[in-house]
């Protein structure tokens, strides 16, 4: 166990300062971006992106995104952009998107588990920039959970799952996407999304023409381009099954299972979830960014001894609904 620091930065005026010296001495420090919390740490230093890997229980071959601040310092850890590259940086940064680009090898080698390609991303949230522009160092980071569950949106999401187990934990409030950033494969000839995410496909699309889908997000037989997309992931507590269909559907499937002893918990959009009765109902919001934003704090609301069931209503997979259901496939064990 480790003291874990928690500062606030509404009330803490050292909380940026503070977190950046302890990112400098080689420390793991959480902190909010626009999608999700990170867990970062000195993207150069080895044995500080080692602690990154321990704390998470993540595996050792899939790689972390650095975090950068500027454009520049984005330039100083890539070996070439592309012009499409470029455009997609110029059109998308700072905001929720992921580059990967060929390495030119500044980062520790556990950063980018032995790939030749590294993750760049230049985070759209004054908190992460501030520490960012403080410390001057890429910080790799992934999300801010232990591996598996679902990623923390809120300060008190990560403290649930890394107190004592990380050095900081810098509290900036819910972050406002609510999943993570697109992922997006810049060094082959046209673009590949290896992950959905905070800019749609849609958006990509109308600045650089085609952008292909890695095959892997649609059929599971499919080796992913990106490992960690590998992964089960954003487990809830207790067994969650997709729901396709009208809230009648939904209704019938939750009195089945509530004949059998099922304590049955129900996710679905506001709309769908005003027509339902079920144990526990949680209404995610009318329009699918609203869903994205509340998706995981409501994975986190479901526990084991309230609920034996989790049901979720399915959305349509169209601009940041294609990241909604991508994590919600990865989090559920049936597709009715
Ligand atoms: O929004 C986000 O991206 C958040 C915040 C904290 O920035 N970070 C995040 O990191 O989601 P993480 O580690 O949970 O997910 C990173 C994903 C993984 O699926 C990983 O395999 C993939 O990006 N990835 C990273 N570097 C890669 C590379 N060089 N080639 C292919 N995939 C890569
Ligand atoms: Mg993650």
């Amino acid at each position: 166990m480790i003291q874990t620091k928690r500062w606030n930065v509404q009330t803490n005026k050292m909380a940026i300062s503070e977190a950046a010296a302890l990112l400098e001495d080689g420390q793991t420090v959480a902190f909010p971006t626009e999608t999700v919390y990170g867990l970062g740490a000195d993207a150069t230093n080895n044995t500080a992106v080692s602690k990154i890997f321990e704390a998470k229980g993540r595996p050792e071959d899939n790689p972390l995104i650095a975090h950068v601040a500027t454009k520049e310092q984005l330039n100083s850890l890539v070996s070439s952009l592309s012009p499409i590259a470029e455009k997609l940086i110029d059109a998308f940064t700072p905001g929720p998107v992921t580059f990967v680009l060929p390495s030119n090898g500044t980062c520790a080698e556990n950063v980018t588990a032995g790939l030749s390609t590294i993750g760049v991303r230049i985070p759209d949230h004054p908190v992460a920039n501030k520490l960012l522009k403080e410390c001057g160092i890429p910080i790799a980071a992934p999300s801010a959970n232990v591996s598996g569950k679902p990623s923390p949106t809120t300060a008190d999401h990560v403290w649930e799952d890394l107190n004592g187990k990380i050095a900081g934990l810098v509290d900036g409030g819910s972050t406002g996407v609510g999943v993570e950033s697109t992922v997006i494969d810049c060094t082959q000839e046209l673009p590949i999304i290896l992950r959905p995410g905070g800019i749609t496909k849609e958006q990509l699309e109308q600045v650089v023409g085609k952008v292909m889908l890695d095959p892997a997000l649609a059929n599971a037989s499919e080796k992913p381009k990106a490992p960690g997309m590998k992964y089960r992931h954003y487990a809830p507590e207790v067994p969650m099954w997709l729901v396709a269909g009208s809230p009648d559907r939904m209704q019938e499937v939750i009195n089945r299972e509530r004949a059998q002893q099922n304590r049955v918990g129900v996710m679905a959009s506001t709309a769908t979830a005003q027509k339902l009765e079920a144990d526990q109902i949680i209404p995610l919001g009318f329009e699918l960014k609203e869903i994205a934003a509340n998706l995981y704090d409501a994975l986190r609301e479901f526990k084991d001894g309230n609920i034996d069931l989790i049901l979720c209503e399915t959305f349509p997979e169209t601009n940041i609904g294609e990241a909604v259901m991508n994590r919600l496939k990865k989090a559920s064990s049936a597709h009715l």
